[in-house]
């Protein structure tokens, strides 16, 4: 089999190990408050490709974890992804009425309940990780709390967000900034967590995962604003062209298509250089840093 072939099938098995444990541990249809509940699970399942939940696991069993060592860090990730979602195409934020194929959480729900909904995913994602039954110790538990939190914080993700808000990105470092903040820090965690969970503490290594999230993570992003403009909204799950039409700095509306595809060949190629000098066996996630290139291909 091919890299992509063995990749594919690891994925598909990854795909279904995070949905069950995210179906074990959400609020059940119908639990009340009950809208609420429908709507968190409206938010995390459906057509999501469980990119961060494939890290977890890839860079987790690189250093030879179990899979179900690494089922909480996975949903995790992919909680706090889903909560990010939500409040993105929030009304105040991207305005965006399609989500993974299907009308967005504030469209099906409702803004008040959209933004319930993100704060509920977010604080589930902490609570799993925290799980004293989850079999790590009081200070792995710990590390992955704090790994996760600072990913999504006001130096992470929601600082990324407001970076994108405000439209101040007008220069390639700049975005670089704002992308590495909104998009790369939780890819980074999601690798992070993954060694974590594998009992991984040399912080040479944790340092070097790091290094190569961010900028796997910058790859992640820049492709996707060439999605944006370039692929169809059916392919996609939401809609073609919501950035410029939104005025968003992006690679693409910034500094133009050809630059954008440049960036994203150029720091594919860091982040295969990043992975390549980690102590580990970086097969899976090397398959996953390709696969973020070839989407736009
Ligand atoms: C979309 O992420 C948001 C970005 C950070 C670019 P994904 O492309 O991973 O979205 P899903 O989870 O597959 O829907
Ligand atoms: C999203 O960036 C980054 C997040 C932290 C959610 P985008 O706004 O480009 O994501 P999409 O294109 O709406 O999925
Ligand atoms: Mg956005
Ligand atoms: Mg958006
Ligand atoms: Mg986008």
């Amino acid at each position: 089999m091919t890299g992509s072939a063995v990749l594919t099938e690891r994925w598909s098995h990854w795909r279904q190990r995070v949905d069950d444990c995210l179906e074990q541990h959400l609020p059940a249809a119908g639990m009340e408050p009950a809208m609420l509940s429908e709507a968190m699970r409206y938010a995390v399942f459906g057509t999501g490709k469980r990119f961060r939940a494939a890290l977890v696991y890839a860079a987790g069993e690189g250093l030879g974890a179990t899979p179900t060592e690494l089922d909480l860090p996975a949903c995790a990730v992919e909680l706090v992804h889903a909560f990010s979602l939500v409040h993105d195409d929030l009304p105040a934020m991207d305005d965006d009425d399609l989500r993974r194929g299907k009308p967005s959480c504030h469209v099906a729900f409702g803004e008040a309940t959209a933004i319930l909904t993100g704060d509920a995913l977010q604080s589930l994602a902490f609570d799993l990780l925290a799980r004293e039954s989850s079999g790590y110790s009081a200070q792995t538990r710990l590390d992955m709390v704090r790994i996760l939190a600072q990913a999504t914080g006001s130096s992470g993700m929601a600082g990324g967000q407001a970076i994108d808000l405000s439209g101040s990105a007008s220069s390639k470092t700049a975005l670089e900034t704002m992308h590495r903040m909104k998009t790369g820090a939780l890819i980074a965690a999601s690798v992070q967590l993954g060694a974590r969970a594998a009992g991984a503490e040399d912080p040479a290594l944790l340092e070097g995962l790091s290094r190569y999230g961010l900028v796997l993570g910058l790859t992640f992003q820049v492709t996707d604003d060439i999605l944006d403009e370039t692929s169809e909204t059916a392919a996609l799950g939401k809609m073609r062209g919501s950035d410029r039409r939104q005025h968003k700095p992006t690679y693409l509306t910034v500094l133009g298509e050809a630059p954008a595809r440049r960036a994203a060949a150029q720091y594919h190629q860091r982040a295969r250089e990043a992975l390549a000098g980690l102590p580990m066996d970086v097969t899976a996630l090397m398959a996953l840093t390709d696969f973020v290139t070839s989407r736009h291909h």
